[in-house]
């Protein structure tokens, strides 16, 4: 069951700042998985996070006809590993994009900044390996 928003807690919230470039998972409708590396992922509150999409063909694809996301978050720092799933929703005008725009072009002016991807978090699972891997979080 999904949830309608999950808060992350602070541990979860320190894995993810020690991330730099995230493995970010959609599906078509008919299920054919997807999975990008994408640098620009923000967590902009406990609940939200904000993807740019520069470049994005297939996984915009899906997310307009299947708008659910997932990533996990490890490296050798992050203490832990955990297993992200949200609902996604494209922005493409308005202040949060135009916010979105701005922090693109601050890193890389050449940038497309075409979408916002904006995910509001669902449920988190345990991603480490051993006793309660896979279960859910929150
Ligand atoms: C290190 C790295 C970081 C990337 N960061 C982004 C990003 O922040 N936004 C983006 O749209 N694409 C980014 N890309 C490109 C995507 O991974 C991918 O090539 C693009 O979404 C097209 O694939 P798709 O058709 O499966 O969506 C990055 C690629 C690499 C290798």
């Amino acid at each position: 069951m999904v949830n309608t928003m999950t808060k992350l807690t602070e541990e979860m919230k320190k894995a993810f700042s020690m991330m730099k470039i995230f493995p970010v998972a959609t599906a078509s409708k008919d299920g054919i998985p997807n999975v990008v590396p994408i640098g620009f992922c923000r967590l902009v509150d406990d609940e939200t996070v904000w993807i740019a999409d520069n470049f994005m063909i297939k996984s915009l694809a899906n997310l307009e006809e299947n708008p659910v996301v997932a990533f996990y978050i490890w490296g050798p720092d992050t203490g832990g590993c955990f297993q992200i799933k949200g609902k996604a929703e494209i922005i493409s005008a308005g202040d949060k994009f135009e916010k979105m725009k701005e922090i693109v072009h601050t890193t890389k002016p050449g940038l497309l900044a075409k979408n916002l991807i904006e995910i509001k978090i669902s449920n988190v699972f345990q991603c480490s390996p051993g006793l309660g891997a896979g279960q859910k979080l929150i």
